[in-house]
C-alpha cells in the first residue's frame, strides 16, 4: 500500500476527524500538524523536526517514547489473549496483579480498585461510587459535589460538571445541578502572595460555602492535590492538610484526583502518600500506562468498599473494565519506572533541577511569576512593564514561538506549562529551558 502524502493526510483528516479541545477552522487553515514517531524525550514531526517534549503528550508519557519493556509485555499478552471481560464473575491475571501493586502502595486505606478507561470515567466512576455509599448509609440528601475553581476532572457530562473551567461548559448547557464550585488557591490569580496566611483565607471561604449549603447537603469533594490543566496551580503550605481536615470535620468524602500527579512527576507515586491526604477515595490514569495504553481506575477505601457490598449487585462497569492488555501494559510500566528509579531521580536530580531552571526564568521581563514541583512547572506571563495581560493569551502565543525553537511545551491563558517525560536528562532539561527563554525572548521582542 503506498502512503498518503502529507497534504492528502491533511485532506483526510478536514473531511472525517473531529479533534478533542480544537478550534477546526484555525487548524485546517494552518495544517494539522502530525507527529511521526517518538524517542526517548523527543518527538519526530512531518518536517522530520527532532522536538523536545516539554508536556510529555498530555501530562503522561512518563517512561518517555519507545520503551520497549512496555511494547514487548503488550505484544506479549495479546498473544495470549488480547481481550476478555472482568464480568460474570470471571478475570484475567493482569488487572488483579497490577490491583495487587496499587493496593500495596496507594494511601493506606485504599485497598479497593475499580478500573476504567480514562481519567474521566475514573471520577465518573468515583461519583456513582459516592451516591451509593451515602444511599446506602441512608444519607440520600448527601448529593451535592465539590471541586474548585480552575480544577480540570474531565469531559464526561459530570467531569465536566466537576471541572472548574467554565470554557468547558458551553455550548454544552453545563454544569450539572450540584456540582458547586469553591475557591482555588490560585495566589497570582488573586493578586496575593502564595503564604500560609493566604491558604488559610481560601479555606475559610472554603469553610463559609460549606456551611451555608450546609454539609448535611453535601456528598464529596474532588482535589487534585497540584491543579493540572487549569494552570499548574501549587497550593500554599498547610492549604491542602486543612481542606483534608475541613473535609473531615463536616463528614464530606475527600477524593484526589491523581491523574496528572501520581506515578513519579512529584517524586514520589502518589501525592496523597507524599503529603498524607489519606483520601476516601483515588483516581488515576495518565502515567498509570504512561500513555502507552488507555487504563485508568478508582482506588477506594475498605469502609466504602463495605458499605458497597451491602447494596448486592454492582452494576458499574466498561466493556473494558480490567482490560487485560492495557493492565499489562500498566504493570510493565511501574516496573520500568522501579527498575530504572526514576521516582528517586525525580525526587533528588532531574525534579530539584528542573525547579531550579524554572526559578531562573523568573528574571525573564515576559515572566511574572513561576511556581512548581518537581517535574511540573509553570509560569505566568507579562506584558513589557510587568502588567498582567488579560485576555491576550499570551501563553498560547509563547507556547507557538517555543515549539518554533524546539521544544513543546502548553499554552493555557497567559502562562505556559511543563510537564516533560520522567526520563529526561540535565542537559535535556538544560534544552528545553533554553528553547523556551528563546520563545519568549521573541515574545518580547
Ligand atoms: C486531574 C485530571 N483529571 C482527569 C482528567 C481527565 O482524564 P482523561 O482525559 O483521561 O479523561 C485529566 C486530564 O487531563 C486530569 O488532568
Amino acid at each position: 500500500m503506498v502512503s498518503p502524502t502529507l497534504q492528502e493526510l491533511r485532506q483526510k483528516d478536514r473531511a472525517h476527524h473531529i479533534h478533542p479541545f480544537t478550534h477546526h477552522g484555525d487548524m485546517h487553515r494552518e495544517g494539522t500538524r502530525w507527529i511521526k514517531t517518538g524517542d526517548g524525550c523527543y518527538l519526530i514531526d512531518e518536517n522530520d523536526r527532532r522536538l523536545l517534549d516539554g508536556l510529555a503528550g498530555l501530562w503522561c508519557v512518563n517512561v518517555g517514547y519507545n520503551c520497549t519493556a512496555i511494547v514487548e509485555a503488550v505484544h506479549r499478552q495479546m498473544e495470549q489473549l488480547p481481550y476478555y471481560p472482568s464480568f460474570f464473575n470471571t478475570t484475567t491475571e493482569p488487572p488483579v496483579l497490577l490491583a495487587e501493586w496499587l493496593a500495596e502502595r496507594a494511601p493506606a486505606r485504599l485497598k479497593r480498585v475499580v478500573y476504567s478507561n480514562s481519567g474521566s470515567e475514573s471520577n465518573e466512576t468515583a461519583l456513582k461510587i459516592i451516591r451509593a455509599y451515602w444511599k446506602l448509609r441512608g444519607k440520600s440528601q448527601k448529593r451535592k459535589v465539590l471541586s474548585r475553581n480552575f480544577a480540570y476532572h474531565g469531559v464526561t457530562l459530570a467531569a465536566t460538571s466537576l471541572t472548574g473551567l467554565p470554557n468547558c461548559y458551553e455550548p454544552f448547557d453545563l454544569p450539572l445541578e450540584g456540582f458547586l464550585k469553591i475557591p482555588a488557591p490560585y495566589a497570582w490569580h488573586d493578586g496575593a502572595a502564595a503564604t500560609e496566611a493566604y491558604g488559610a483565607d481560601v479555606i475559610a471561604r472554603t469553610a463559609e460555602i460549606i456551611d451555608r449549603e450546609g454539609s448535611e447537603t453535601i456528598a464529596a469533594m474532588f482535589v487534585e492535590p497540584i491543579q493540572g490543566a487549569g494552570g499548574v496551580i501549587v497550593p500554599p503550605p498547610g492549604y491542602l492538610k486543612a481542606l483534608r481536615e475541613l473535609c473531615r470535620e463536616r463528614d464530606i468524602l475527600f477524593v484526589a484526583d491523581e491523574v496528572i500527579t501520581a506515578f513519579g512527576r512529584l517524586g514520589c507515586w502518589f501525592a496523597s502518600v507524599r503529603d498524607d491526604l489519606d483520601p476516601d477515595l483515588m483516581n488515576i490514569a495518565k502515567g498509570l500506562t504512561s500513555g502507552y495504553l488507555p487504563l485508568g481506575a478508582t482506588l477506594v477505601s475498605n469502609e466504602i468498599t463495605d458499605v458497597i457490598h451491602t447494596g448486592g449487585y454492582f452494576a458499574h462497569g466498561y466493556t473494558y473494565t480490567g482490560h487485560p492488555t492495557c493492565a499489562a501494559a500498566g504493570l510493565a510500566n511501574v516496573r520500568v519506572i522501579e527498575s530504572l528509579g526514576l521516582i528517586d531521580a525525580v525526587r533528588t536530580d532531574v525534579g530539584p533541577y528542573f525547579q531550579q531552571k524554572l526559578r531562573e526564568l523568573a528574571d525573564h521581563p515576559a515572566v511574572g511569576e513561576v511556581r512548581g514541583d518537581h517535574l511540573i512547572g509553570a509560569a505566568e506571563l507579562v506584558e513589557p512593564g510587568g502588567t498582567r495581560p488579560p485576555g491576550k493569551l499570551l501563553g498560547l502565543k509563547a507556547a507557538e514561538l517555543i515549539r518554533e525553537e524546539g521544544a513543546i511545551v502548553r499554552g493555557i491563558r497567559d502562562l505556559i506549562a511543563l510537564a516533560p517525560p520522567l526520563i529526561i536528562t540535565r542537559p535535556q532539561i538544560d534544552e528545553l529551558f533554553a528553547a523556551v527563554r528563546r520563545g519568549l525572548d521573541r515574545l518580547t521582542a
